[in-house]
């Protein structure tokens, strides 16, 4: 499956949701995840993502590898998402920022 990691936090573009075919994006307050149970590994959403936050799993910077649980568990309680909507306005603020876990909104 591929996987939201850490740029998307507080970034939330949500480019990548309108492509995927099996609607498997889910939306928290700050951040998307993708339901490894659903994904198809088609990979169109991965050249979407204005800040590279999306990869496939085995492509998954070794940084960056609790996401692909995070991704697994909060797709399970996040709602589906499939349209994109305005990113949050401060989002290009946080594009550039590198640690932003800490941030992450359930
Ligand atoms: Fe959806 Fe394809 Fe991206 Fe998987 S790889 S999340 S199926 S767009
Ligand atoms: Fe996040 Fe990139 Fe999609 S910032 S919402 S993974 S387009």
């Amino acid at each position: 499956a591929f996987v939201v990691a850490e740029p998307c936090i507080k970034c939330k573009y949500t480019d990548c949701v309108e492509v995927c075919p099996v609607d498997c994006f889910h939306e928290g307050p700050n951040f998307l995840v993708i339901d490894p149970d659903e994904c198809i590994d088609c990979t169109l959403c991965e050249p979407e993502c204005p800040v590279t936050a999306i990869f496939r799993e085995e492509e998954l910077p070794e940084k960056w590898e609790h996401y692909t649980e995070l991704n697994a568990d909060l797709s399970q309680d996040w709602p589906v998402i499939t349209e994109q909507k305005d990113p949050p306005p401060d989002a290009d603020e946080w594009a550039e920022v590198e640690e932003k876990y800490e941030h992450l909104e359930r």
